[in-house]
C-alpha cells in the first residue's frame, strides 16, 4: 500500500493481485433517490453526482485503469421533465469546463460515445473543446455516454452498413462480429472488463449490450453521490475473485498433466 501525505493508506493496483480490469464501465444511478432520501429536490443528487464522477475518474487514472466509460445521459433520458434535462444539460458544460484542470492533472483523455448530435449546442461546444484539449493526455480515457442507448447505437451501426452495401463497398459476406464492431460509436476500445450498477437495480438499461456481453456484473446499493474510492476498491476486490470463462471451460489440471 501507498500511504498518502495526510496518512490514509491508498492501494496500489498490486493491491488487487494480477486480474485487474482494463476497462471499467458504471451506471451512475440513484442522484435522484439519494436527494429524495435526504428531503432535497433530485438535481441535488446530480450535482453531487459530479464530486463521484471527479473521484472515481481520479482514483481509476491512479490505480492504472486504461478506459472508464461512464453512462450520463442515456437516450431515454430526454423523456424526463424538461427542467431537469436542462439541469442536467447545464451540468455537463459546467462540468466540461471545470473539470478540464483535473483532466489534465491526471493525463486523462476525455471521449463520448452517444447520439452527441442531439445534446445543444452549447454542451456540444464545450464537449468537442474539452476533447481537443485532452487529445494529446497519454493516460486514462474517460468515454462519456451521453443521449447513448446501445439499441440506437446499433441501429446506427446497421444504417451506415446497408449503405455501405449498396455502395458496393460491402459483401454480406464480410460481415462477421469484428466488422459489426467497426460500425459501433467507438470501435477501438476494447469492450468493458468490469460492469458496475449503483443503486441496486439489475438490469443493463440499454447500456453496452453488445460490448458488455462478457462483462462481469457488479451491482450495489450504495447511490451514486455516495460512491467514492472505497466502494470502487470494493467492486475491484469482488472483481479480483472472480472467474472469467468467455464461454469456455476453466482451466482445470488433471493428475496426468492432460487437461480434465
Ligand atoms: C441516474 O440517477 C443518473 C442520471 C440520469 C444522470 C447521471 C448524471 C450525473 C452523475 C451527473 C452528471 C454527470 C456528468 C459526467 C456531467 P437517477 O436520477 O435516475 O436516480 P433515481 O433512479 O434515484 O431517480
Amino acid at each position: 500500500m501507498s500511504v498518502r501525505g495526510d496518512s490514509s493508506a491508498l492501494p496500489s493496483r498490486a493491491d488487487f493481485g494480477p486480474a485487474f480490469p482494463a476497462h471499467i464501465a458504471i451506471i451512475m444511478d440513484g442522484n435522484g433517490r439519494w436527494a429524495q432520501a435526504r428531503g432535497k429536490k433530485r438535481v441535488f443528487g446530480h450535482k453531487e453526482g459530479i464530486a463521484s464522477v471527479r473521484e472515481i475518474t481520479t482514483e481509476c487514472a491512479r490505480l492504472g485503469v486504461q478506459s472508464l466509460t461512464l453512462y450520463a445521459f442515456s437516450a431515454e433520458n430526454w423523456k424526463r421533465p424538461p427542467l431537469e434535462v436542462r439541469y442536467l444539460m447545464q451540468l455537463l458544460r459546467l462540468f466540461l469546463v471545470q473539470e478540464r484542470r483535473t483532466l489534465m492533472e491526471n493525463q486523462v483523455r476525455l471521449g463520448a460515445i452517444g447520439r452527441l448530435d442531439k445534446l445543444p449546442k452549447a454542451a456540444r461546444e464545450e464537449l468537442e473543446r474539452t476533447i481537443a484539449q485532452t487529445a494529446g493526455n497519454r493516460g486514462m480515457l474517460l468515454r462519456l455516454a451521453l443521449s447513448y442507448g446501445s439499441r440506437s447505437e446499433i441501429a446506427d451501426a446497421l444504417r451506415r452498413i446497408v449503405s455501405e452495401a449498396r455502395a458496393g463497398r460491402l459483401s454480406p459476406e464480410q460481415i462477421d462480429e469484428e466488422s459489426l464492431r467497426g460500425y459501433l460509436y467507438d470501435p477501438h476500445t476494447p469492450d468493458p472488463d468490469l460492469l458496475i450498477r449503483t443503486a441496486g437495480e439489475l438490469r443493463l438499461s440499454n447500456f453496452l449490450l453488445w460490448q458488455a456481453s462478457y462483462s462481469e456484473l457488479h451491482v450495489t446499493e450504495c447511490c451514486w453521490p455516495e460512491f467514492r474510492a472505497p466502494q470502487l476498491h470494493e467492486a475491484l476486490r469482488a472483481y479480483a475473485a472472480r472467474t472469467r470463462k468467455f464461454g469456455g471451460l476453466e482451466p482445470r489440471p488433471s493428475a496426468n498433466g492432460t487437461p480434465a
